[in-house]
């Protein structure tokens, strides 16, 4: 539709990036990236009329933006990008679509299909990239690329731990000659903590940081953390957790990258770990999270070690967010009593009618009784 649209004005469209890698690795697809070698957001317009729905044109970059039946669309005219000097932002022309494709980072992510009607669904792939899929492998489209845009460092690692590819030989050589000349430093702050947050979202965290380390810009990204044996069992035993909880709390399913960075950021200093929290822009609830885990943490693991009731252990517990209780079942020592918890006392339910007469805070204190007495006798 969107092809014929184009074709109307005279324009070819075609479905480019991560998306065309994502449908030929058989995933789903919500956000698709169309190129138009002509007027984008003219097309944009003209999809949004016959749908009936808005569209967000952005004029300064030649794109647009259309929601149509749960997809995200974004069209975008056909650009080169050339690079005054390394590091610097790029010079933005009209270009054909193979120069369009050729400013970009990988080549699984550098093919194309056509959706225009004389060749629709033909597959575009000026640069390897079906075969790069095949293989498994990481491959930028030219040596410069990494020194030119320093967050690919991240996204290469981040695409190679998602999917379990490996960078190519001449791609890893030409990754840690661009770490070693110091390209992440250099690089926009903001740019590379964006970068991280998307790792933080993804399923395979922690291989993505193994690889960060690897490649040796842990210590870059994460100043004030040494990594050690100790630190990557937790990590380990984070991942369990999670599964864990995943499984049996279905409902509870909550973005657990930021779990993560809070066993990461554990060791640090308060200051230094609230800067990265800021530097970053978690959300509120983390930086109130880390705060509670910094301050309040070593008086719960100690009130959680010396409980042996089961209200004991509910005491120490209630009413902590659950990403710190996450982060607690870590501790070996501390994990079947969170566990626990988690799984029976938070849920302890008392019958109400037993108190009828009270009210307020009078009724909120009897009802914690019974359940406490509930669960030191029934639960024992
Ligand atoms: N791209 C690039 N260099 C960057 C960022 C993006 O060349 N630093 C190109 C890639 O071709 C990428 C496309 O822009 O496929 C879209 O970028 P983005 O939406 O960030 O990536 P996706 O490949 O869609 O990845 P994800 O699955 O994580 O959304």
């Amino acid at each position: 539709e969107i092809g014929i649209i184009a074709e109307g004005l005279g324009f070819k469209a075609y479905l480019v990036g991560g998306v065309v890698r994502d449908i030929l690795l058989g995933k789903e697809v919500w956000d698709v990236d169309f190129v138009v070698e002509g007027d984008a957001i003219k097309v944009a317009e003209l999809l949004a009329q016959k749908h009936k729905v808005e569209f967000h044109p952005f004029p300064e970059f030649g794109t647009a933006h259309v929601k149509v039946k749960g997809l995200k669309l974004e069209l975008a005219t056909t650009r080169r990008e050339t690079y005054p000097h390394p590091g610097a932002y790029p010079l933005v022309e009209y270009a054909s679509l193979r120069e369009d494709l050729l400013r970009r980072d990988f080549t699984i992510n550098a093919m194309a299909v056509s959706v225009n009607s004389q060749d629709f669904g033909t597959l575009i792939d000026y640069f390897g990239g079906l075969r790069d899929l095949k293989d498994r492998l990481i491959r930028v489209l030219h040596p410069l690329s990494f020194v030119e845009d320093p967050v690919r460092i991240l996204r290469a690692l981040r695409f190679a731990g998602r999917l379990g590819f490996k960078l190519s030989k001449s791609t890893e050589r030409l990754l840690r000659s661009a770490v070693s000349l110091g390209a992440i430093s250099s690089a926009p702050k903001g740019r590379i903590m964006n970068e991280v947050r998307l790792a933080l979202r993804e399923e395979r965290f922690l291989e993505i940081l193994e690889l960060y380390r690897k490649y040796q810009i842990l210590a870059e990204i994460f100043k004030g953390i040494t990594w050690s044996p100790k630190l990557e069992k937790k990590l380990l035993r984070l991942r369990d957790i999670i599964t864990w909880h995943k499984i049996e709390f279905p409902k509870e399913v909550m973005d657990y990258g930021w779990v993560y960075l809070l066993v990461l950021l554990e060791e640090m200093k308060e200051e230094e770990g609230m800067a990265f929290l800021r530097d970053i822009s978690a959300p509120s609830w983390v930086r109130e999270t880390y705060k509670i885990m910094k301050r309040g943490s070593k008086s719960t693991e100690k009130s959680l070690l010396e409980a042996k009731r089961n209200s004991e252990v509910y005491l120490s517990l209630k009413n902590k967010p659950l990403y710190f209780l996450l982060m607690l079942m870590t501790k070996e020592n501390l994990k079947e009593k969170v566990k626990l918890y988690l799984e029976k006392l938070r849920f302890v339910k008392v019958n109400v009618e037993k108190f009828r007469g009270l009210s307020g805070r009078e009724l909120g204190e009897a009802i914690e009784k019974e359940k406490m007495k509930i669960m030191d006798e029934a639960l024992e």
